[in-house]
């Protein structure tokens, strides 16, 4: 795939500006930020959007018509901007920061940091997604998502065993954590 054009992706964002922002800064929580993602990740997420492999009433007919040059083009408009991390409460920073850099040895959580980075900034070169930044509560949606299986698109069920084995408490303080990173 070649690399996205940024200020034709930035024409076709005027469709998505309602839910994610302008500039990919979504102006609610539900809503993911998309503003400084990887463009590997999120035209991944876009080309799973289409093909049903990642499954959601919402984004499946935004993508339904777009062309994968028009996702390319997406991806790398989102991936050119930047966000800003939020404040995260003191109560759930212990938690947090500990399942993020050492994961819970006892019931078989890895630490986050391995994949999406002490920084919380991923790798575009394996799509790991940069988790750093995004809301909360659509974090720990997805979480809740992986957990129950009803997102399938992580490679090899990576997340879904990850997530699964977490606690409600553990999801709450690591996407309040990864939310001020
Ligand atoms: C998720 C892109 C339009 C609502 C996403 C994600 C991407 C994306 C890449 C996944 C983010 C991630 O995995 O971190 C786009 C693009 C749009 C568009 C390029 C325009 C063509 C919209 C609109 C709405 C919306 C208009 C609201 C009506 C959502 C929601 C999710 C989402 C609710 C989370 C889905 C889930 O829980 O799995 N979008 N979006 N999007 N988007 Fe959009
Ligand atoms: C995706 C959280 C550990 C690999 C995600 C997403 C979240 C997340 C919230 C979705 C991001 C979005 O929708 O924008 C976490 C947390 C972890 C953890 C809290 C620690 C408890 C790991 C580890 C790996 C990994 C250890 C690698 C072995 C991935 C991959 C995806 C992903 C590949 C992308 C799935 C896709 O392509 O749709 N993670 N993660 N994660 N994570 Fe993790």
């Amino acid at each position: 795939l070649a690399a996205g054009d940024i200020s034709a992706g930035k024409e076709i964002s005027a469709s998505c500006a309602a839910c994610h922002g302008v500039d990919g800064n979504s102006p609610a929580d539900v809503y993911p930020k998309l503003a400084g993602q990887h463009a590997s990740y999120l035209y991944k997420q876009l080309v799973e959007f289409k093909n049903g492999k990642r499954a959601n009433d919402i984004m499946s007919p935004m993508v339904a018509a777009l062309s994968e040059e028009d996702m390319a083009n997406l991806a790398a408009y989102y991936a050119s901007k930047e966000s800003t991390p939020g404040a995260v409460s003191e109560d759930s920073l212990d938690l947090g920061q500990q399942i993020y850099r050492g994961g819970n040895s006892e019931s078989g959580v890895p630490a986050c940091m391995a994949c999406h980075g002490p920084n919380g900034s991923g790798m575009p070169a394996a799509k790991w997604p940069k988790l750093s930044a995004q809301y909360q509560a659509y974090t720990e949606a997805q979480l809740h998502a992986f957990a129950n299986g009803e997102r399938q698109n992580d490679p090899n069920g990576m997340m879904r065993d990850i997530a699964s084995k977490m606690t409600e408490e553990e999801i709450k303080a690591v996407s309040a954590y990864v939310s001020g990173l």
